[in-house]
This record gives C-alpha cells, structure tokens and sequence, in this order.
C-alpha cells in the first residue's frame, strides 16, 4: 500500500505529440518531503510533465514508481484518494460554493468522518492564513488565497 512517505520515481519517459518531441529519457526520484521545482521557457512541456506524473496523461515511454511499486493505470483512483494531492493552477474549484464545501468533498468521498474531516479542513485553512474565509464562496478569494 502507498503512502505519503515514499519516493516517486520517474524512469525513462518519453513524451510527445505528433512530431513535436517534448522530453525524452526523463528519470528523475522525487523524495518524499522534497520540493522540485521546474522551470523552463513556454511550451517546453512543464505542465504535460507534471500531468503525466500525477497519472492526468499518459507517457509514450517510461515507468514512475512509488516506493517500489511500479505504478500501473489501475492504481490511478486509489492514489488520487490517498496520495496524490493537487493544486491546479486554474483552482479546478466549485467558485461559486463556499471554501469549506469545496473542501469538505475529497474527504466525504474518501469516507473519512465528518467530525475530523471538519477538523483537518480547519487546520489546513489556518495553516494557509484563510480560516477566517472558510464561508465565502471561492470566487471572492484572491488568486493567492
Ligand atoms: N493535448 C495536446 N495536444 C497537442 N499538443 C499539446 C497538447 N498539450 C500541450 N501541447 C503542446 O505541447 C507543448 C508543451 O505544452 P505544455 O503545456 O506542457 O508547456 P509548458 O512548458 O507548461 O508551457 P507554459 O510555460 O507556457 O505553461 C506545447 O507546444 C503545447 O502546444
Ligand atoms: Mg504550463
């Protein structure tokens, strides 16, 4: 079973479309509790890589691991539930329904009670300075926020 303390493991990928090659041969091990950052200029193929990592595109060649685990497309879902967390640059948030809403649907599908659903949604809130907006609907947020 995956859990959040484990590497992701990058091996050999290739992507991508039609003639256009973005990356070729890509292995890199992610740790856990590493920040990566990628940079490169427009159109090189940033966001296609982060969406092939988080299993959102399919690679044309290559292999990612989690831990030792070679992750296969089956996996996606459950990974999605437990491990893999996202933060789209475009929100990909309900914008006219409050913060809390929002956040109160990944736990409710994941069956994670109510109480302490409510309760790690706090904290995350406070964590990132918001708490205090955790009833206005999303579009009233800052982008930042
Ligand atoms: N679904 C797709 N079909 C065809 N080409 C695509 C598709 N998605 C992206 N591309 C092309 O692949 C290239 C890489 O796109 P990508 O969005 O990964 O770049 P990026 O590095 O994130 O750029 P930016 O810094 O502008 O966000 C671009 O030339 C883009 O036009
Ligand atoms: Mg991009």
């Amino acid at each position: 079973m995956a859990d959040k303390t484990m590497a992701l493991t990058a091996e050999n990928l290739s992507k991508s479309f039609g003639s256009r090659g973005l990356w070729e041969g890509f292995s890199h091990r992610f740790d856990a509790g590493s920040l990566t950052t990628l940079s490169g200029p427009s159109g090189c193929g940033k966001t296609t890589l982060l969406n092939c990592l988080s299993l959102l595109e399919r690679v044309d060649q290559g292999r990612l691991l989690l831990g030792e685990e070679v992750i296969s497309p089956s996996m996606r879902r459950r990974l999605y539930r437990t491990t893999f967390g996202f933060l789209f640059q475009n929100r990909g948030l309900v914008e006219q329904d409050t913060v809390e809403r929002n956040l109160r649907l990944s736990p409710q599908l994941s069956g994670i009670p109510r109480k302490e659903a409510a309760r790690r949604i706090d904290e995350a809130l406070e964590q990132v300075g918001v708490l205090t907006q955790k009833n206005d609907p999303v579009f009233q947020l800052s982008g930042g926020e």
